[in-house]
């Protein structure tokens, strides 16, 4: 009894030596990492971080690092700039990249995003080297320690950790690495935007998709058109899923145009992208609600089928009003317009739409109905306007259906063969799926251990086995820029089930989007995923807890 009492003593005390040590093997796994664990550097209070302190972009990467370190260890860095011989050091800069701009005569080859991004980091007797191309580099760089290190007890008497010599070399596989949250189903404050942001960064997204407006609510404010987000952000009761009743309360709430620049920015810092949507020309009751002459008017249309009217010359005028103001407040290259499931039922009907298709000469081609050509053109007329504004038009693969417009990216989610589709043309693709990308659906097979969702089944193990360049030809390959997780909302309603239906699924994505394939194996990754979630536990972020 002794014997295993003292057996159980050492193995704790192993355990919790082994828990002051970083552990590099992080989600998503660095390209490269080469670590030898009989030699550590041990990391203390007071050591110092010096940085390019009249760089002001690497001084908030150092600052994050800063701020990161005493989160999930509790060792207290300090900002010393000018200290060459900080245990930690930030250096701009490849030396490799200064050799090859010497070479006279020969011209350098232009850098990938991807490598825009790359960073190393070597711990050695020194202590810590963190090299980066661009600023970026540091904060991908400061993620991966914040990750590595060991989240200790808050009340643990050593502040001390120690990290195992290692050289790591990294930089993500996909430009676009995404993740979109619907905002019109249910309504998500700013702050906790801020956190969803603070999720996404930590796994190396870089763009936020973010559906500002649907049939149940509109949430972003256009100045021009006040009662949109006065009116159209409210509905008065909401669907009891499942119950098939209405809870008789109103609901609603939308973002000033201050609060998305407030976003924008805070975004930016990290490094993520916003990019907005509005969906036209279905999923938009909300604002038809509030602008009824904009529909078709035509019987037998309801509620959510009704679709803004092609035929009326005041759409087009009030969607520029709409995505000019977007524009002015969103920098983003890209501009979602939606374009997804529209029914056509009320343009085939409507005699304003139809006489556009006369006036417009649309001819039955055999391959696209009249309808869909007609959605083209609308497609064409808001792509024109966005490139006059210096952007690119992104849509769901539906924007395929009539034709598609030059420029325009297609948004692959009823499958990849939109996206295929779409490459082969060289068109940008972004592959979001429904089988492997949408987080709306049931993580695991049994429902009753889950909040309800709206159905189908996608558990972590099928998100990890997505491989988005599957069936492309590899010259097609480099149109397809990246790959996007979706959350709609319309059974999400509360921030903790925002991440209970994000995480660990976005862990697994998280690889997908980052990794080259042959890294990735999910036993490997099952392996890993503990220690993130303590992680999560420490930053009070909700999870999952089962996997299938
Ligand atoms: C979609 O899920 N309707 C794009
Ligand atoms: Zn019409």
């Amino acid at each position: 009894m002794k014997r295993i009492l003292l057996t159980a003593a050492v193995a704790c005390a192993a355990l919790v030596a082994v828990a002051q040590r970083a552990d590099y093997r992080i989600i998503p796994l660095p390209k490269s990492e080469v670590t030898d664990t009989a030699h550590v550097f041990v990391l203390r209070d007071g050591m110092g971080i010096a940085f390019d302190a009249a760089n002001s972009e690497v001084t908030r990467n150092a600052d994050f690092l800063r701020q990161w370190v005493e989160e999930v260890s509790g060792v207290k860095l300090v900002m010393t700039p000018d200290d060459k011989k900080a245990a930690v050091r930030l250096t701009l800069g490849f030396a490799t990249d200064k050799k090859s701009k010497k070479k006279k005569g020969q011209q350098v080859p232009s850098l990938t995003p991807q490598q825009e991004e790359a960073y190393t980091i070597a711990v050695t007797q020194d202590g810590i080297l963190i090299q980066a191309r661009q600023p970026i580099g540091f904060f991908r760089a400061a993620q991966t320690l914040r990750k590595s290190l060991p989240v200790k007890a808050r009340s643990a008497a050593d502040s001390s950790v120690e990290l195992p010599f290692t050289t790591i070399t990294d930089e993500p596989r996909f430009a676009y690495r995404g993740a979109h949250l619907d905002c019109s189903r249910h309504f998500f404050k700013v702050d906790f935007i801020k956190r969803y942001l603070d999720v996404l960064a930590l796994h190396g997204c870089n763009q936020f998709h973010w559906h500002l407006t649907d049939n149940d609510g509109w949430r972003f404010e256009v100045k021009a058109l006040p009662e949109l987000a006065e009116k159209g952000s409210w509905r008065p009761q909401s669907p009891l899923r499942r119950a098939g009743l209405w809870d008789g309360t109103p609901y609603g709430g939308h973002y000033t145009q201050k609060e998305c620049r407030e976003l924008i920015e805070y975004a930016a810092e990290r490094y993520i992208n916003i990019v907005p949507e509005i969906d036209i020309p279905a999923h938009i009751y909300s604002a038809l609600e509030v602008y009824p002459d904009l529909r078709c008017d035509v019987l037998h249309q309801r509620g959510s089928d009704q679709v803004l009217c092609a035929g009326n010359p005041k759409t087009l005028t009030v969607l520029k009003t709409i995505f000019g103001e977007l524009c002015d407040v969103f920098p983003s290259k890209f501009i979602h317009i939606g374009g997804d499931e529209c029914p056509k039922g009320g343009w085939e009907r409507c005699p304003k739409c139809q006489a556009k298709i006369k006036d417009l000469g649309l001819k039955e081609d055999g391959k696209h109905s009249l309808e869909n050509q007609l959605q083209t053109w609308l497609n064409r007329e808001m792509g024109q306007f966005l490139s006059e504004r210096g952007r690119d038009m992104i849509g769901w693969d539906e924007i395929l259906e009539g034709g598609l417009t030059d420029g325009g990216l297609v948004m692959s989610w009823r499958g990849t063969k939109g996206g295929l589709e779409a490459a082969k043309q060289h068109h940008r693709v972004i592959m979001t799926p429904t089988d492997f990308c949408y987080f709306d659906y049931y993580q695991l097979r049994d429902h009753d251990r889950q909040p309800p969702a709206i159905g189908y089944y996608l558990p972590l193990s099928k998100v990890y086995s997505f491989e988005p360049l599957d069936g492309i030809p590899e010259e097609e390959q480099q149109f397809i820029l990246g790959v996007q997780a979706n959350l709609w909302t319309e059974y999400v309603a509360y921030p903790q089930h925002v991440f209970y239906m994000l995480l660990p699924r976005l862990d697994a994505l998280s690889e997908v989007q980052w990794c080259r394939p042959d890294l990735k194996d999910f036993e490997d990754f099952k392996e890993r995923l503990p220690r993130l979630k303590r992680f999560y536990d420490r930053i009070g972020v909700n999870y999952c807890h089962d996997m299938e």
